[in-house]
């Protein structure tokens, strides 16, 4: 069997404190492209959700591209294109909080007071929002992937990851511990599904990496939880 049409989500989302603060996180959006750019090869209809991309990454050559900011937007934008025989690819680095208010005016320095205090309330899981609307509404040759960026216990936590998002691979990279951010640098990474390790390749460049997992994707045949 063979997908109909490709999601790809890449980049890190943002959520505002106020009209001049947010908060983030350091992902590029490279991985996310360059799978984009190697799934649109094989699946002519390939979408592409970025969040907050350097600008090297915004453009991918594929059929659509839709731009988020918040991870809820992320979310809806992903819901809305997920359908039968869709290959979902979530290389995404969304926010997984946001502000509990997100103040209308600048917050301002307290006199006297030498901390911030900031609330924060959990953002939806993209990944397990689309699972649970799979089964309950019984959409048929999904294929979902996530990728887990660990700085220890890398099978323990990709595993954990799969089974809890129920996703049918899973994408698990080290983060050096002293490296800042999601980095440029060659990478090394593990593929498994819900039967442990089924592949592993690099160090290599994220452009040579992204090329290798979607081959390894074409080969598997996809299907949910078929791995
Ligand atoms: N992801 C998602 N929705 C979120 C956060 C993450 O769908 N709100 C996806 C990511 O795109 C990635 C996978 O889930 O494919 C794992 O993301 P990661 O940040 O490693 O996992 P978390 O579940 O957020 O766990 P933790 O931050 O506690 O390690």
């Amino acid at each position: 069997m063979g997908f109909s049409k490709a999601i790809i989500t890449s980049g890190p989302t943002r959520e505002w404190i106020d009209p001049v603060r947010y908060i983030s996180n350091a992902s590029s959006g490279k991985m996310g492209f360059h799978i984009a750019e190697e799934v649109a090869r094989w699946i002519p209809e390939t979408v592409y959700i970025r969040g907050l991309v350097q600008d090297e990454y915004k453009n991918p050559n594929t059929s659509r591209r839709i731009s988020v900011e918040t991870t809820s937007e992320m979310c809806a934008a992903v819901l809305s294109e997920i359908g039968e025989d869709t290959l979902l690819i979530m290389a995404a680095a969304p926010a997984d909080f946001r502000p509990f208010r997100s103040e209308d005016s600048k917050i301002k320095k307290e006199e006297g007071s030498e901390t911030l205090v900031l609330e924060f309330v959990k953002n939806p899981d993209i990944l397990k929002t689309v699972s649970s609307k799979i089964a309950g509404e019984k959409i048929q040759g999904c294929c979902l992937v996530g990728f887990a960026a660990e700085t220890n216990s890398l099978e323990e936590f990709a595993l954990g990851k799969l089974k809890s998002k129920n996703l049918d691979f899973i994408v698990g990279n080290y983060v050096g511990k002293n490296e800042k951010g999601f980095g440029e640098a060659d990478t090394s990474v593990v593929l498994y599904s819900s039967s442990g390790k089924v592949s592993e390749f690099g160090p290599l460049s994220k452009q040579e990496i992204a090329s290798k997992i979607v081959d390894f994707l074409k080969k598997s045949g996809g299907g949910r939880n078929s791995g």
